[in-house]
């Protein structure tokens, strides 16, 4: 193909696939930016287009995957605040809002919105922990910020109804590429509203048996949390939890727990590692953002960030093991500041049961090696304190048999950003051997290997790929 007919062709790519231009009616910033195609009327991304980076979705899912044998009390999820109050909803929710994140605002701009994105979006983005507050008005169950507040809107007969955004959650995880998925909704009611059968025939609707009920943890489980492998081994793959400030409002225990956290913290109370605000070995943290801003009645404006904070940055919050840190304003840059495992742009290529994978002593993050036989250390974990970490004593090449660490520690992977900060403390920024075969396509463990090749929904779900790339892409094929 001759160079000019290369251009015809760019030219007419490049106009049958839609781009990033005047025509998406994107206005609001952090849609432009997400870089939606199809924007709403208030200039925000329509429903379920937000396009999710591939390299980011498949380290997100590695770093669940490697929490496999946690049991759920201590499985870390991002976790999204007010998950419903998102702009992409709606006037209800703050379509009309002219606050341009992050804060600390300008004065006086509005935000009555946590978020831009509908919580599909969000859970493709990511989010696992989906928190929605329900209020019972003009005769159905609806979704409302507090219910009754005097601006942030009083429940009215359209605001949204529970149960489509139940059933949206629903539809969510019966896609083939969610089957695996975890989540936990939390359900922050004030009050007992009654209508209990309404309400639990709704989660019913929703999920079925997928729910992990109060009776399952108690009966099935002996009272204590499952590990994740033991929740879907069971098909059991939503926790829901309620409560607040005013008591458990559980709809007769049915399906609902009462909210099991030990700690639940302002972003602005937060201190980063190693204090992490007394996260432990064993108790349950959620720090929330709250990046509100709106007139108060003679008292000038609430803002969020100024009693409550956000977070801006979850580096700390990985480092720390905090199950929920709790988001506003999720969008993909804050998302990707939650990747501890790969480097961008790893893997590079299909994993195969050959691969050797190592954590790079300058930048922290995970590569695959091209060569095997380099001579690097090991990660060795303690064996029975699992979060103490050591590296070998001497360099070798990658082996997945022989005791290549010192006696009483075995050649391991750190499973979360807490594991890897005791690793990279007593690597001294050497590059490391991990023993990651557990996740290796045709590994020795079932059912997740087959998980962790890169050709499932991380490779085929392009959309985030910038026209232009497809289109280079094919003149290359085409020439
Ligand atoms: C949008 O907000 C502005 C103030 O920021 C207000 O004047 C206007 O009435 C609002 N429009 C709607 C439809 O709510
Ligand atoms: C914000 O509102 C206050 C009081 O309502 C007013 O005095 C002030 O000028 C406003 N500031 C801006 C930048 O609009
Ligand atoms: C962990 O912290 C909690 C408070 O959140 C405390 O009650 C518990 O005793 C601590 N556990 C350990 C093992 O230190
Ligand atoms: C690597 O990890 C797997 C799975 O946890 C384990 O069975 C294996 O023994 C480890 N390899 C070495 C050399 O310790």
């Amino acid at each position: 193909m001759s160079t000019s007919r290369a251009f015809v062709f760019l030219v007419l790519y490049l106009s049958v696939v839609p781009g990033n231009t005047d025509d998406s009616g994107c206005t609001s910033q952090l849609s432009v930016e997400a870089g939606c195609e199809q924007c709403t009327d208030w200039g925000h991304c329509e429903q379920e287009t937000v396009p999710v980076d591939p390299w980011m979705q498949y380290a997100l899912k590695t770093q669940r995957e490697l929490q496999i044998d946690f049991t759920f009390d201590q499985f870390i999820m991002l976790d999204s605040h007010n998950s419903f109050q998102a702009r992409a909803y709606g006037l209800r929710y703050g379509a009309n809002d002219t606050c341009v994140w992050p804060p600390p605002y300008p004065e006086n701009c509005t935000s009555i919105a946590n978020h831009e994105f509908t919580i599909v979006d969000q859970l493709n983005l990511g989010m696992r922990g989906i928190e929605i507050d329900n209020w019972y008005c003009y005769g159905a169950m609806r979704v409302c910020h507090l219910g009754t507040h005097e601006y942030l809107g009083v429940c009215e007969a359209d605001h949204m109804l529970f149960a489509d955004l139940l059933g949206d959650i629903g539809d969510w995880l019966d896609q083939p590429e969610n089957q695996d998925e975890i989540i936990r909704l939390y359900f922050n009611e004030k009050e007992d509203q009654g209508h209990d059968d309404e309400v639990n025939a709704m989660i019913r609707d929703a999920f079925g048996t997928r729910v992990l009920t109060p009776s399952d943890l108690r009966d099935t489980y002996g009272g204590s949390w499952p590990t994740i492998r033991k929740m879907r081994e069971d098909g059991k793959h939503v926790l829901i939890a309620a409560g607040g400030t005013y008591g458990f409002f559980t709809h007769g225990d049915v399906y609902i727990h009462p909210l099991y956290f030990d700690a639940d913290l302002r972003t602005n109370l937060f201190t980063p590692y190693p204090d992490c605000s007394g996260r432990n070995d064993t108790n349950i943290v959620r720090v929330y953002s709250d990046s509100l801003n709106f007139p108060l009645n003679e008292k000038g404006y609430y803002s969020g960030e100024e009693t409550v904070g956000s977070i801006k940055d979850l580096t700390e919050y990985v480092k720390c093991r905090i199950q929920y840190p709790t988001l506003d304003m999720i969008n993909p840059d804050l998302i990707k500041t939650g990747v501890w495992t790969w480097a961008e742009g790893q893997p590079s290529g299909e994993l195969s049961y050959d691969s050797c994978v190592m954590l790079k002593g300058t930048d922290h993050r995970w590569y695959v090696s091209s060569d095997c036989s380099e001579n690097h250390y090991y990660a060795c974990q303690h064996d029975n304190d699992h979060e103490v970490w050591t590296v070998s004593d001497e360099a070798g090449p990658y082996s997945t048999t022989g005791d290549v660490c010192p006696q009483g520690y075995s050649f391991s992977i750190p499973h979360n950003g807490y594991r890897k900060q005791k690793l990279i403390e007593s690597s001294q920024d050497k590059d490391v051997w991990l023993n990651f075969s557990q996740w290796l396509p045709s590994g020795p463990v079932e059912p997740t290997d087959a998980k962790m090749t890169t050709d499932d929904s991380a490779a085929h779900r392009l959309i985030g790929t910038p026209g232009i790339v497809l289109a280079l892409l094919s003149i290359l094929l085409a020439l």
